[in-house]
């Protein structure tokens, strides 16, 4: 008797949820099967790039202060200019640039940065081409502030994507798809 009642409390929990018939009901089950109880089950699900936490105003990274020059003001242009790339251009700085460039570039500028990225059709190509006599013109300070803060138009600055010394790998690779389409 004891038993049989067991068991229907067995089944009804079990039949509650899709997943629960695949393996044994535990108490979770239970506690779930009333509604008004609290349990981890409902949770409100944030999707990525949904909400994302931007670093507090005036956090610094711990591989020290970052240059804050924008393509905006044209003032800081001499600056950005100026700005060495101490990242040598070697394979593995290639490999990793081209790492985060087909991750985060290559939607809209395409994988061999001609301009013919997947999104750059939904954004009527207005992404250009990276290989341009006038791309190729820029310094790489400016696209290394490109990257990191993009110059208020249509594209996404990416900082808080690729850190540190990424974006001089990016920059590393932009460069070399650049003589790759001479
Ligand atoms: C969402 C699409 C999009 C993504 C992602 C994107 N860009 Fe852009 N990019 C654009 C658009 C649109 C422009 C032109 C308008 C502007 O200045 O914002 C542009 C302009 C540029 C320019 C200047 C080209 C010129 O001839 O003046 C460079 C350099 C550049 N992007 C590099 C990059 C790099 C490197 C990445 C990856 C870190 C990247 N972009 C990611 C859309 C994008």
């Amino acid at each position: 008797m004891k038993s049989k009642a067991i068991l229907i409390v067995a089944l009804a929990v079990m039949g509650c949820s899709r997943d629960s018939w695949q393996r044994m009901p535990g108490p979770d089950d239970a506690v779930a099967a009333v509604p008004w109880f609290s349990t981890m089950r409902k949770t409100i699900a944030i999707k990525p790039y949904e909400m994302p936490l931007m670093p507090v105003e005036g956090t610094v990274p711990i591989t020290g202060a970052e240059v804050s020059l924008s393509l905006t003001n044209p003032a800081d242009l001499p600056a950005i200019n100026a700005l060495m790339n101490p990242v040598a251009s070697t394979s593995e700085s290639l490999e990793r640039g081209r790492d985060r460039f087909e991750i985060y570039c290559a939607l809209c500028h395409g994988m061999e940065g001609a301009g013919d990225g997947p999104v750059n059709a939904a954004m009527f190509g207005a992404a250009p081409a990276l290989t341009t006599d006038n791309a190729r013109s820029y310094s790489d300070g400016y696209l290394y502030t490109m990257v990191k803060s993009a110059r208020g138009g249509l594209m996404p600055a990416h900082g808080d994507k690729i850190r540190g010394d990424d974006r001089w790998h990016v920059v590393n690779y932009v460069r070399a798809l650049q003589g790759a389409a001479q």
